[in-house]
């Protein structure tokens, strides 16, 4: 196995680490439960922070900029993570549909000491960004997707990898993930070529074009391949494992769509908790790959955090209110 750039762990302390498997019956498909990846906050943010961190401390950097929706998950996880490792964090925040879920996210990053900067549109955010982009400041884009976040699910296909060797699952023919900036399916499918895994990788789109997004994820994969040391032909094979399904975004980005819905429900009396902007749709195709795959062939990669958000209110002394400006981004 190739080293891996040191990592700040994040997680440490959990009960859930390696995240469990679990086999839905009743579906016909496999869940990695990387909802309980933290007990703080859980899901794929954490782990694409922990590596993230670690850099922003070795280039000796204080303060975190970061861009995402209003409600998006990965600014929520770097407001926590990085207010407990002592970052400062801005973050440009773009519009998105309003969501109970969405709302609450943004508080929880308030409450973290989030310094937000309301941005009107996407085509506008990199000159919302640029002028925080100085000084002590480490950049953390969209999704946290780069190689050094992508890292962080090379080690969690290891950890797939080794779930399979123990004879906990049966190697999956196809991990079912959602997919928004690409960097879990990237590194997911580097940590599969490696691990000598045959398992493909089939992001889920939540916004279009899904082409590009099939390009970025791909392009990243070949990057994270090379970055820790894989050959040329085995980075290359690492990029066509991923495929990506432009299906079931129904309105797009962050809308409830009728499959979505569907899934939520079937998934719920399962004990999974799904959102309307991600997993829900993820979870859709998932059930839809199991019915034509062999049993037990598909594995659903569980991105969201199911961690109660509720205490990361109360004890950082939360307003109810969101100041005007941002309730504005809700749309
Ligand atoms: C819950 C959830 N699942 C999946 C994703 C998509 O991950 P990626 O951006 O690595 O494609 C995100 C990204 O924000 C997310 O919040």
């Amino acid at each position: 196995m190739a080293k891996l750039p040191p990592r700040l762990a994040l997680r440490a302390g959990d009960s859930h680490s390696p995240t469990p498997v679990e086999w839905l019956a009743r579906m016909g498909l496999w869940i990695k439960r990387d909802d309980l990846s933290s007990e703080l906050y859980g899901g794929n943010k954490v782990r694409k922070l922990e590596f993230l961190l670690k850099a922003a401390r070795s280039a000796g950097r204080s303060r975190l900029v970061t861009v995402g929706a209003a409600g998006s998950h990965q600014v929520v996880a770097t407001a926590i993570f990085g207010a407990r490792e002592g970052f400062t964090v801005d973050a440009v925040l773009v519009p998105q549909p309003s969501a109970p879920h969405a709302l609450l996210n943004l508080r929880v990053s308030l409450a973290h000491g989030l310094r937000p900067h309301p941005c009107p549109a996407w085509s506008l955010a990199p000159a919302y960004l640029a002028p925080h982009l100085i000084g002590d400041a480490y950049f953390i884009p969209l999704g946290g997707s780069n190689v050094t976040g992508s890292l962080g699910f090379v080690l969690a296909a290891r950890e797939l990898a080794a779930q399979v060797r123990a004879g906990k699952l049966p190697e999956p023919q196809v991990v079912v993930v959602a997919m928004g900036s690409g960097g879990t399916a990237a590194g997911l499918a580097v940590g599969f070529e490696e691990a000598g895994l045959r398992t493909r990788v089939l992001g889920v789109a939540v916004s279009p074009p899904t082409s590009v997004l099939r390009h970025l994820s791909r392009r990243l994969a070949q990057k994270t391949a090379t970055a820790i040391g894989l050959s040329v032909a085995a980075a290359l094979r690492a990029a066509q494992r991923i495929d990506v399904e432009g299906g079931w975004m129904g309105r797009g980005y962050g809308h409830a769509s009728d499959e979505g819905t569907q899934a939520a429900a079937d998934a719920a009396r399962e004990g999974v908790t799904l959102d309307v902007t991600y997993t829900a749709k993820a979870f859709a195709c998932a059930l839809a790959c199991a019915r034509r795959e062999a049993p037990g062939a598909v594995l659903y990669w569980h991105t969201l955090s199911t961690a109660p958000l509720g205490p990361l209110l109360l004890n950082a002394n939360a307003s109810d209110e969101i100041p005007a400006p941002l309730a504005r981004l809700f749309r």
